[in-house]
């Protein structure tokens, strides 16, 4: 089981103007999974704040998944991004060039999310866009990888399976 952290990046849901359905999302899939969400914020577009949530998650916290949502797109208060490349140490380029691939064959807006991936230490931070369906549709692409990508990151499952069946 993994300790799983989500960051939902919005104005409108930080003034309590809109109901939070991305993270009810993403608790339905982590649920599916048996990983657990043990830490849950809600913040406005504004990178200092995503930036000072990923790194109370990533050092204080040490969880070994961060899912955001939200601010991955053009406007100009979409910042997730930014404040992700600046906290992570490592690029997990695959897992966002899956997400949007993926996501073309549902729709041609999903080139405009600008959403990344990386690694801060041992937790794996992704970017998802904003809506439910965004949500669920990005989770489903790269779901197939994680257990195994968090199996290496966190040391918990020692090294690919695949070189194991190999040796
Ligand atoms: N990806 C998937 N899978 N499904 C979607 O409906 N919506 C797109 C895109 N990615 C979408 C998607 C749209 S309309 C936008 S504007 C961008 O994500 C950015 O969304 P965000 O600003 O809410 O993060």
């Amino acid at each position: 089981m993994y300790r799983v952290g989500i960051i939902t990046a919005s104005d409108k849901g930080s003034r309590g103007e809109r109901a939070d359905q991305s993270a009810g999302a993403i608790r339905e899939i982590m649920a599916g999974l048996g990983w657990e969400v043990v830490s849950y914020r809600l913040v406005p577009d504004d990178p200092d704040r995503i930036k000072d949530a990923l790194l109370a998650m990533a050092d204080e916290e040490k969880l070994d998944l961060i899912l955001t949502t939200g601010g991955t797109g053009l406007g100009p208060r979409d910042h997730t991004p930014e404040a992700t490349k600046a906290v992570i140490t490592k690029d997990v380029p695959g897992i966002a060039e899956v997400m949007r691939a993926e996501s073309m064959k549902k729709t041609p807006r999903a080139m405009l999310s600008r959403a990344v991936a990386g690694v801060r230490g041992q937790t794996l931070i992704i970017n998802l866009p904003g809506s439910p369906k965004a949500v669920r549709e990005c989770l489903a692409a790269v779901l197939p990888a994680l257990p195994h990508g968090l199996e290496i990151l966190t040391g918990r499952g020692g090294e690919c399976a695949e070189v194991r069946s190999e040796k």
